[in-house]
Protein backbone atom coordinates (compact mmCIF):
# COMPACT_ATOMS: atom_id res chain seq x y z
CA UNK A 1 0.00 0.00 0.00
CA UNK A 2 1.17 2.79 -1.30
CA UNK A 3 -0.07 5.30 1.72
CA UNK A 4 1.24 7.55 4.58
CA UNK A 5 0.52 8.20 8.04
CA UNK A 6 1.85 10.94 10.21
CA UNK A 7 1.60 9.43 13.82
CA UNK A 8 1.28 11.71 16.47
CA UNK A 9 2.84 9.59 20.10
CA UNK A 10 1.10 11.63 22.84
CA UNK A 11 3.06 11.27 26.94
CA UNK A 12 0.87 7.60 28.06
CA UNK A 13 2.54 4.59 29.02
CA UNK A 14 -0.04 3.05 26.10
CA UNK A 15 2.72 4.86 24.25
CA UNK A 16 5.18 1.54 24.51
CA UNK A 17 2.25 0.35 21.91
CA UNK A 18 3.82 2.33 19.39
CA UNK A 19 6.30 0.95 18.50
CA UNK A 20 4.22 -2.57 17.89
CA UNK A 21 1.81 0.40 15.80
CA UNK A 22 5.30 1.57 13.60
CA UNK A 23 6.24 -2.15 13.11
CA UNK A 24 2.92 -3.58 11.71
CA UNK A 25 2.47 -0.45 9.48
CA UNK A 26 5.71 -0.85 7.90
CA UNK A 27 5.06 -4.66 7.56
CA UNK A 28 2.27 -3.24 5.25
CA UNK A 29 4.21 -1.07 3.50
CA UNK A 30 2.48 2.10 4.88
CA UNK A 31 5.34 4.69 5.64
CA UNK A 32 5.32 6.41 8.99
CA UNK A 33 6.54 9.62 10.42
CA UNK A 34 6.47 10.56 13.86
CA UNK A 35 6.00 13.22 15.62
CA UNK A 36 6.31 12.51 19.71
CA UNK A 37 5.15 15.21 22.68
CA UNK A 38 7.67 15.73 25.34
CA UNK A 39 5.84 13.80 27.70
CA UNK A 40 5.52 10.34 25.35
CA UNK A 41 9.44 10.73 25.55
CA UNK A 42 9.14 9.85 28.86
CA UNK A 43 7.89 6.64 27.88
CA UNK A 44 9.11 5.66 25.22
CA UNK A 45 12.84 7.13 23.51
CA UNK A 46 12.73 8.85 19.99
CA UNK A 47 16.23 6.32 19.38
CA UNK A 48 13.48 3.07 19.58
CA UNK A 49 10.58 4.82 17.64
CA UNK A 50 13.22 6.22 14.97
CA UNK A 51 14.59 2.69 14.30
CA UNK A 52 11.31 1.11 13.80
CA UNK A 53 10.08 3.97 11.81
CA UNK A 54 13.43 4.29 9.67
CA UNK A 55 12.67 7.83 9.41
CA UNK A 56 14.07 10.93 11.59
CA UNK A 57 12.04 11.37 14.68
CA UNK A 58 10.33 15.40 15.13
CA UNK A 59 9.77 16.70 18.43
CA UNK A 60 10.64 20.44 18.55
CA UNK A 61 8.96 22.81 17.10
CA UNK A 62 11.40 25.38 17.28
CA UNK A 63 13.75 23.88 15.51
CA UNK A 64 15.90 25.41 13.29
CA UNK A 65 17.29 22.48 11.15
CA UNK A 66 13.32 20.38 10.65
CA UNK A 67 12.20 23.88 9.93
CA UNK A 68 14.27 24.19 6.95
CA UNK A 69 14.06 20.50 5.96
CA UNK A 70 10.42 19.77 6.59
CA UNK A 71 8.78 22.76 8.05
CA UNK A 72 5.25 21.93 10.30
CA UNK A 73 2.85 22.59 7.91
CA UNK A 74 4.67 20.57 5.62
CA UNK A 75 5.24 17.76 8.04
CA UNK A 76 1.35 17.90 7.97
CA UNK A 77 0.38 18.27 5.28
CA UNK A 78 3.00 15.34 3.55
CA UNK A 79 0.65 12.31 5.39
CA UNK A 80 -2.99 10.39 3.69
CA UNK A 81 -3.83 10.65 7.24
CA UNK A 82 -2.75 11.64 10.42
CA UNK A 83 -2.97 9.35 14.05
CA UNK A 84 -2.80 10.38 17.43
CA UNK A 85 -1.85 7.46 19.62
CA UNK A 86 -2.26 7.47 22.37
CA UNK A 87 -4.92 10.43 22.10
CA UNK A 88 -4.38 11.38 26.07
CA UNK A 89 -7.05 13.56 27.99
CA UNK A 90 -4.87 16.36 27.33
CA UNK A 91 -4.01 16.57 23.59
CA UNK A 92 -8.16 15.77 22.99
CA UNK A 93 -9.15 19.05 25.01
CA UNK A 94 -5.97 20.86 23.15
CA UNK A 95 -7.51 19.68 19.84
CA UNK A 96 -11.03 20.57 21.10
CA UNK A 97 -10.38 23.79 21.18
CA UNK A 98 -7.40 24.51 18.97
CA UNK A 99 -4.30 25.20 21.07
CA UNK A 100 -0.90 24.89 19.26
CA UNK A 101 1.86 25.39 21.90
CA UNK A 102 4.31 22.61 20.52
CA UNK A 103 4.98 20.53 17.74
CA UNK A 104 1.73 17.76 17.97
CA UNK A 105 -0.51 20.61 18.37
CA UNK A 106 0.62 23.12 15.67
CA UNK A 107 0.87 20.11 13.33
CA UNK A 108 -2.58 19.27 14.26
CA UNK A 109 -3.93 22.63 13.71
CA UNK A 110 -2.09 23.35 10.72
CA UNK A 111 -3.09 20.00 9.01
CA UNK A 112 -5.65 19.53 6.23
CA UNK A 113 -5.67 15.75 6.53
CA UNK A 114 -7.95 13.33 8.09
CA UNK A 115 -7.59 12.25 11.58
CA UNK A 116 -7.76 9.44 13.22
CA UNK A 117 -7.41 9.33 17.34
CA UNK A 118 -7.17 6.33 19.56
CA UNK A 119 -7.80 7.61 23.50
CA UNK A 120 -6.07 6.51 26.00
CA UNK A 121 -6.67 7.19 29.61
CA UNK A 122 -7.53 6.42 32.91
CA UNK A 123 -11.06 5.41 33.30
CA UNK A 124 -12.01 8.47 36.03
CA UNK A 125 -10.55 10.90 33.18
CA UNK A 126 -12.55 9.15 29.94
CA UNK A 127 -15.79 9.10 31.77
CA UNK A 128 -14.95 12.82 33.06
CA UNK A 129 -17.55 15.72 31.31
CA UNK A 130 -14.85 18.00 30.23
CA UNK A 131 -13.46 14.63 28.01
CA UNK A 132 -17.16 13.65 26.60
CA UNK A 133 -17.66 17.29 25.84
CA UNK A 134 -14.19 16.97 24.20
CA UNK A 135 -14.98 13.72 22.41
CA UNK A 136 -18.11 15.06 20.95
CA UNK A 137 -16.50 18.24 19.28
CA UNK A 138 -14.01 15.85 17.98
CA UNK A 139 -16.37 13.56 16.14
CA UNK A 140 -18.71 16.52 15.71
CA UNK A 141 -15.51 18.08 13.28
CA UNK A 142 -15.28 15.16 11.70
CA UNK A 143 -12.22 13.08 13.78
CA UNK A 144 -12.65 9.53 13.49
CA UNK A 145 -11.74 7.45 16.14
CA UNK A 146 -10.56 3.93 17.25
CA UNK A 147 -11.40 2.68 20.86
CA UNK A 148 -10.53 2.84 23.49
CA UNK A 149 -11.29 -0.71 24.81
CA UNK A 150 -12.61 -1.69 28.60
CA UNK A 151 -10.40 -3.63 30.61
CA UNK A 152 -7.21 -3.63 33.34
CA UNK A 153 -5.60 -0.20 33.29
CA UNK A 154 -2.48 0.68 34.36
CA UNK A 155 -3.14 2.59 36.93
CA UNK A 156 -4.49 -0.27 38.53
CA UNK A 157 -8.35 0.15 37.75
CA UNK A 158 -10.55 -1.29 36.12
CA UNK A 159 -12.68 0.33 32.77
CA UNK A 160 -12.70 1.99 29.18
CA UNK A 161 -9.59 3.84 28.87
CA UNK A 162 -7.12 1.25 27.12
CA UNK A 163 -5.43 2.40 24.09
CA UNK A 164 -7.23 -0.19 21.25
CA UNK A 165 -4.47 -2.51 20.68
CA UNK A 166 -2.04 -1.67 17.74
CA UNK A 167 -3.32 -4.17 15.32
CA UNK A 168 -7.06 -2.61 16.14
CA UNK A 169 -5.42 0.47 15.21
CA UNK A 170 -3.94 -0.64 12.14
CA UNK A 171 -7.41 -2.65 10.86
CA UNK A 172 -8.98 0.97 11.60
CA UNK A 173 -5.98 3.14 9.17
CA UNK A 174 -6.59 0.63 6.41
CA UNK A 175 -10.47 0.69 6.59
CA UNK A 176 -10.07 4.30 6.21
CA UNK A 177 -7.44 3.81 3.49
CA UNK A 178 -9.92 1.42 1.71
CA UNK A 179 -13.02 4.02 2.32
CA UNK A 180 -10.81 7.26 0.77
CA UNK A 181 -11.30 5.09 -2.53
CA UNK A 182 -14.96 4.34 -2.41
CA UNK A 183 -15.84 7.80 -3.84
CA UNK A 184 -12.64 8.48 -6.32
CA UNK A 185 -13.53 9.83 -9.89
CA UNK A 186 -17.18 11.18 -8.76
CA UNK A 187 -18.77 13.94 -8.25
CA UNK A 188 -20.89 14.72 -5.17
CA UNK A 189 -22.90 17.41 -4.79
CA UNK A 190 -24.60 18.33 -1.49
CA UNK A 191 -27.17 20.96 -0.59
CA UNK A 192 -26.95 21.87 3.56
CA UNK A 193 -28.73 24.71 5.35
CA UNK A 194 -31.69 26.67 5.94
CA UNK A 195 -33.16 28.87 3.01
CA UNK A 196 -34.02 32.61 3.94
CA UNK A 197 -36.45 34.29 1.89
CA UNK A 198 -36.90 37.90 2.13
CA UNK A 199 -39.28 39.85 3.20
CA UNK A 200 -38.02 43.43 2.61
CA UNK A 201 -34.14 44.03 2.66
CA UNK A 202 -33.56 43.31 6.61
CA UNK A 203 -36.06 40.94 7.31
CA UNK A 204 -36.65 37.12 5.92
CA UNK A 205 -38.21 34.27 6.96
CA UNK A 206 -36.00 30.91 7.44
CA UNK A 207 -36.02 27.58 9.76
CA UNK A 208 -33.86 26.23 12.31
CA UNK A 209 -31.80 24.17 10.71
CA UNK A 210 -27.96 24.42 11.31
CA UNK A 211 -26.76 22.56 8.46
CA UNK A 212 -24.29 19.95 10.50
CA UNK A 213 -25.29 17.12 9.11
CA UNK A 214 -24.95 18.38 5.27
CA UNK A 215 -21.55 19.78 6.05
CA UNK A 216 -21.12 16.63 7.72
CA UNK A 217 -21.84 14.60 4.63
CA UNK A 218 -19.91 17.04 3.03
CA UNK A 219 -16.77 16.20 4.92
CA UNK A 220 -16.85 12.36 4.62
CA UNK A 221 -18.02 12.73 0.54
CA UNK A 222 -14.61 14.49 0.11
CA UNK A 223 -12.58 11.85 2.69
CA UNK A 224 -14.07 9.03 0.52
CA UNK A 225 -12.16 10.45 -2.52
CA UNK A 226 -14.90 12.72 -4.15
CA UNK A 227 -14.92 16.03 -5.95
CA UNK A 228 -17.46 18.23 -4.07
CA UNK A 229 -19.55 20.53 -4.38
CA UNK A 230 -21.39 22.12 -1.79
CA UNK A 231 -24.51 24.63 -2.29
CA UNK A 232 -25.00 25.70 1.63
CA UNK A 233 -27.92 28.87 3.18
CA UNK A 234 -26.12 30.89 5.80
CA UNK A 235 -24.82 28.64 8.42
CA UNK A 236 -22.36 29.37 11.64
CA UNK A 237 -19.90 26.34 10.02
CA UNK A 238 -16.83 26.78 8.33
CA UNK A 239 -17.02 24.17 5.31
CA UNK A 240 -14.32 21.30 5.04
CA UNK A 241 -10.92 22.45 2.45
CA UNK A 242 -11.15 21.09 -0.38
CA UNK A 243 -14.92 21.49 -0.91
CA UNK A 244 -15.97 23.90 -3.62
CA UNK A 245 -18.67 26.15 -1.47
CA UNK A 246 -21.40 28.02 -3.20
CA UNK A 247 -23.18 30.07 -0.66
CA UNK A 248 -26.82 31.04 -1.31
CA UNK A 249 -29.68 32.78 0.08
CA UNK A 250 -32.82 31.46 -1.04
CA UNK A 251 -34.43 28.70 -2.87
CA UNK A 252 -34.56 30.05 -5.88
CA UNK A 253 -30.39 30.48 -5.96
CA UNK A 254 -30.07 27.25 -4.59
CA UNK A 255 -31.84 25.72 -6.95
CA UNK A 256 -29.89 27.38 -9.97
CA UNK A 257 -26.70 26.71 -8.19
CA UNK A 258 -27.45 23.50 -8.45
CA UNK A 259 -29.11 22.94 -12.20
CA UNK A 260 -25.84 25.17 -13.31
CA UNK A 261 -23.88 21.83 -12.17
CA UNK A 262 -22.74 19.42 -15.03
CA UNK A 263 -22.09 15.79 -14.71
CA UNK A 264 -23.29 14.79 -11.08
CA UNK A 265 -23.13 11.27 -10.22
CA UNK A 266 -24.40 11.58 -6.50
CA UNK A 267 -26.55 14.59 -5.18
CA UNK A 268 -27.87 14.62 -1.44
CA UNK A 269 -30.58 17.21 -0.62
CA UNK A 270 -29.69 17.92 2.88
CA UNK A 271 -30.93 21.34 3.03
CA UNK A 272 -33.93 22.53 4.45
CA UNK A 273 -35.16 24.51 2.12
CA UNK A 274 -38.23 26.95 2.77
CA UNK A 275 -41.48 25.76 1.29
CA UNK A 276 -42.65 29.36 0.37
CA UNK A 277 -41.55 32.85 -0.36
CA UNK A 278 -42.73 35.48 0.01
CA UNK A 279 -44.68 36.77 -3.43
CA UNK A 280 -43.52 40.25 -3.38
CA UNK A 281 -40.87 41.26 -0.69
CA UNK A 282 -40.75 44.84 -0.19
CA UNK A 283 -37.67 46.40 -2.23
CA UNK A 284 -37.22 49.19 1.22
CA UNK A 285 -37.60 48.26 4.64
CA UNK A 286 -41.63 48.07 5.57
CA UNK A 287 -42.17 50.84 7.98
CA UNK A 288 -44.90 50.65 10.95
CA UNK A 289 -47.94 52.73 9.86
CA UNK A 290 -49.34 55.25 11.99
CA UNK A 291 -51.72 52.79 12.82
CA UNK A 292 -49.11 50.23 13.25
CA UNK A 293 -51.67 48.18 11.70
CA UNK A 294 -49.55 44.42 10.96
CA UNK A 295 -48.62 44.00 7.28
CA UNK A 296 -50.11 41.33 5.58
CA UNK A 297 -47.46 38.87 3.69
CA UNK A 298 -48.69 36.51 0.78
CA UNK A 299 -46.91 33.70 -0.35
CA UNK A 300 -45.55 31.98 -3.31
CA UNK A 301 -44.40 28.19 -3.52
CA UNK A 302 -40.83 27.70 -3.88
CA UNK A 303 -38.99 25.41 -6.10
CA UNK A 304 -38.63 21.87 -4.83
CA UNK A 305 -34.89 21.38 -5.85
CA UNK A 306 -34.87 17.66 -4.83
CA UNK A 307 -38.10 16.92 -7.02
CA UNK A 308 -36.13 19.00 -9.80
CA UNK A 309 -32.87 17.26 -9.89
CA UNK A 310 -34.31 14.02 -9.51
CA UNK A 311 -36.92 13.97 -12.38
CA UNK A 312 -34.54 15.83 -14.55
CA UNK A 313 -35.19 14.59 -18.21
CA UNK A 314 -31.41 15.21 -19.27
CA UNK A 315 -28.81 14.78 -16.98
CA UNK A 316 -30.10 13.66 -13.96
CA UNK A 317 -27.05 12.36 -11.38
CA UNK A 318 -27.15 8.64 -11.06
CA UNK A 319 -28.32 8.60 -7.66
CA UNK A 320 -30.20 11.30 -5.94
CA UNK A 321 -30.69 11.33 -2.21
CA UNK A 322 -33.56 13.48 0.25
CA UNK A 323 -33.67 13.93 3.35
CA UNK A 324 -37.28 14.28 5.04
CA UNK A 325 -37.81 15.48 8.39
CA UNK A 326 -40.79 14.40 9.93
CA UNK A 327 -42.50 14.83 13.57
CA UNK A 328 -44.94 12.00 13.22
CA UNK A 329 -45.21 8.64 10.91
CA UNK A 330 -41.92 8.83 9.61
CA UNK A 331 -41.47 6.02 7.70
CA UNK A 332 -44.20 5.94 6.01
CA UNK A 333 -44.14 9.67 5.38
CA UNK A 334 -40.68 9.24 3.80
CA UNK A 335 -42.07 6.32 1.65
CA UNK A 336 -44.74 8.92 0.49
CA UNK A 337 -42.06 11.55 -0.31
CA UNK A 338 -39.46 8.76 -2.14
CA UNK A 339 -42.83 8.78 -4.91
CA UNK A 340 -43.60 12.02 -4.88
CA UNK A 341 -39.97 13.37 -5.40
CA UNK A 342 -38.86 10.74 -7.33
CA UNK A 343 -35.68 10.20 -5.51
CA UNK A 344 -33.61 6.96 -5.22
CA UNK A 345 -33.15 7.41 -1.18
CA UNK A 346 -34.95 9.14 1.65
CA UNK A 347 -33.00 9.37 4.52
CA UNK A 348 -35.90 10.37 7.35
CA UNK A 349 -35.49 11.31 10.84
CA UNK A 350 -38.16 12.17 13.50
CA UNK A 351 -37.40 15.55 14.57
CA UNK A 352 -39.94 15.50 16.98
CA UNK A 353 -37.06 15.16 19.60
CA UNK A 354 -34.65 17.93 18.89
CA UNK A 355 -32.22 16.82 15.98
CA UNK A 356 -31.80 20.54 14.94
CA UNK A 357 -28.61 22.01 15.92
CA UNK A 358 -27.64 18.89 17.76
CA UNK A 359 -24.51 16.28 17.06
CA UNK A 360 -26.57 13.47 16.78
CA UNK A 361 -28.94 12.01 14.37
CA UNK A 362 -31.34 8.89 14.27
CA UNK A 363 -32.66 8.21 10.59
CA UNK A 364 -34.30 5.55 8.87
CA UNK A 365 -33.29 5.03 5.16
CA UNK A 366 -35.74 4.62 2.70
CA UNK A 367 -35.55 3.22 -0.91
CA UNK A 368 -38.45 1.90 -3.09
CA UNK A 369 -37.74 -1.65 -1.52
CA UNK A 370 -36.14 -1.24 1.42
CA UNK A 371 -36.72 0.38 4.80
CA UNK A 372 -33.29 0.17 7.39
CA UNK A 373 -33.62 2.10 10.63
CA UNK A 374 -30.10 3.17 12.01
CA UNK A 375 -29.02 3.69 16.06
CA UNK A 376 -28.58 7.17 17.00
CA UNK A 377 -25.12 8.15 15.45
CA UNK A 378 -23.03 11.01 15.48
CA UNK A 379 -23.93 13.28 12.30
CA UNK A 380 -20.32 12.63 11.04
CA UNK A 381 -21.16 8.64 11.31
CA UNK A 382 -24.31 9.26 9.71
CA UNK A 383 -22.92 10.76 6.92
CA UNK A 384 -20.21 8.15 6.34
CA UNK A 385 -22.95 5.42 6.63
CA UNK A 386 -24.98 7.22 3.85
CA UNK A 387 -21.86 7.44 1.54
CA UNK A 388 -20.71 4.19 2.38
CA UNK A 389 -24.21 2.76 0.88
CA UNK A 390 -24.19 5.23 -1.99
CA UNK A 391 -20.95 4.10 -3.12
CA UNK A 392 -22.16 0.52 -3.31
CA UNK A 393 -25.38 1.74 -5.02
CA UNK A 394 -23.18 3.68 -7.43
CA UNK A 395 -21.21 0.73 -8.30
O1 LIG B 1 -40.99 18.30 1.01
P1 LIG B 1 -40.04 18.25 2.15
O2 LIG B 1 -39.49 19.61 2.51
O3 LIG B 1 -40.51 17.53 3.35
O4 LIG B 1 -38.83 17.37 1.58
C1 LIG B 1 -37.60 17.30 2.17
C2 LIG B 1 -36.53 17.01 1.15
O5 LIG B 1 -36.74 17.75 -0.04
C3 LIG B 1 -35.15 17.39 1.61
O6 LIG B 1 -34.23 16.53 0.97
C4 LIG B 1 -35.01 18.81 1.09
O7 LIG B 1 -33.65 19.16 0.91
C5 LIG B 1 -35.74 18.73 -0.23
N1 LIG B 1 -36.41 19.96 -0.64
C6 LIG B 1 -35.96 20.66 -1.73
N2 LIG B 1 -36.62 21.79 -2.16
C7 LIG B 1 -37.74 22.19 -1.53
C8 LIG B 1 -38.23 21.48 -0.41
C9 LIG B 1 -37.54 20.37 0.01
O8 LIG B 1 -34.93 20.29 -2.30
N3 LIG B 1 -38.37 23.27 -1.95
Amino acid sequence: MDKKVLLIIGGGIAAYKCLELIRQLKARHIGVRVIMTKAAEEFVTPLSVASLSGEKVFNDLFSLTDETEMGHIELSRSADLVVVAPATADLLAKMAVGIANDLATTTLLATNKPVLIAPAMNVRMWEHVATRRNLATLQADGIHVVGPNEGDMACGEFGFGRMAEPLEIVSAIEKFFRSSKLLAGKHVLITAGPTREPIDPVRYISNHSSGKQGYALAKAALDMGATVTLVSGQVELKAPSGVKLIKVETADQMLAACVDLKNIDLAICAAAVADWKVENPAGQKMKKDAKATPPSISFAANPDILKTLSTAKTGRAKLVVGFAAETENVVQNAQEKLKRKGCDMIIANDVSEGVFGTNKNQVHVVTTTTVEPWPALNKSEVATRILELCATLLK
